[in-house]
């Protein structure tokens, strides 16, 4: 099958004040299969947001390319979906209305985007929120409204850049929860950047983990872990197990 997401010798690199090039990723081959869910861990600094860029077509590679449904990125479409951290909201809208805004190049009547707009308002858990301001949403909920607006464009790729970072940890297992209900109801093909161990284990089944200077793949994790993933399974021997291999793959590995 071909993959939805090809990496194909990626690597970017960066010139410096000094006059030398630093190498922000160095030949990242990674495939992502359609429908799948991975993470992508790894040290500050590692290249996860440059990979993720290029892939959003945001940044262009200095080598290699991006392949996506085997056609190479040159640019970013609407096929594919981006989620930052900072939930980027329009702060002079109310959460209906920034979810209907990204529908308005769509070609769809008021009465559909705004039929659309709701059901995504409602299954991220905002019903009663939707003719809300953002300044007057927690974090949680913003980017709750991030997600809504994000889903509602119908994107085949979710690409999400430590998106629930700036979260208490309750807000992010709900927000966890919720995504992978979503997930699993609409099978779009994600790549979830993390730099938490649990969350990264919690919500794949492959777990990619980085490497620093240069950016670099280290090693892919299988999390051969059933759906749906419930507490009981966050909370069972053979997740800490993984858990634990992640971590090390991440803070102490063998050397190479
Ligand atoms: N626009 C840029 N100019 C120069 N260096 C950059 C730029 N963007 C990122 N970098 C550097 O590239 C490396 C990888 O950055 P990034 O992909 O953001 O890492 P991560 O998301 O894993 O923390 C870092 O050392 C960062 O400082
Ligand atoms: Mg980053």
């Amino acid at each position: 099958m071909t993959p939805k997401i090809s990496f194909q010798g990626v690597s970017k690199r960066f010139d410096t004040t000094g006059g030398t090039a630093f190498t922000a990723l160095n030949n990242l081959d990674l495939d992502i299969e359609d429908g799948e869910f991975i993470t992508v861990v790894g040290p500050s600094g590692c290249g996860k947001s440059t990979a993720m860029n290029i892939a959003a077509g945001l940044t262009p590679p200095s080598g290699g390319q991006v392949l996506v449904d085997n056609a190479p990125v040159k640019g970013p479409g609407p096929e594919r979906g981006v989620i930052f951290q900072q939930y980027a909201l329009f702060p002079w809208l109310t959460v209906r209305d920034n979810v209907e805004f990204g529908l308005t190049i769509s070609g769809r009547s008021k009465v559909e985007r705004r039929k659309i707009a709701d059901h995504f308002i409602d299954l991220v858990g905002l019903k009663d929120f939707a003719d809300a301001l953002p300044k007057t949403l927690s974090g949680g909920m913003k980017q709750r409204c991030a997600i809504a607006r994000a889903y509602a464009v119908n994107p085949k790729i979710l690409l999400m850049d430590e998106p629930f970072g700036a979260l208490d940890a309750l807000t992010r297992v709900q927000l966890q929860n919720q995504l992978l209900s979503m997930w699993s109801k609409e099978r779009r093909t994600v790549m979830f950047i993390t730099h938490d161990v649990d969350e990264a284990v919690f919500l794949a089944s492959r777990v990619v983990v980085m490497a620093a200077r240069p950016g670099r793949l280290r090693e892919i994790i299988e999390v051969a872990l059933p759906y749906p993933r419930t507490e009981e399974i966050r909370l069972s021997p053979e997740f800490a197990e993984l858990r634990n291999r992640v971590w090390r793959a991440v803070y102490h590995p063998a050397p190479q």
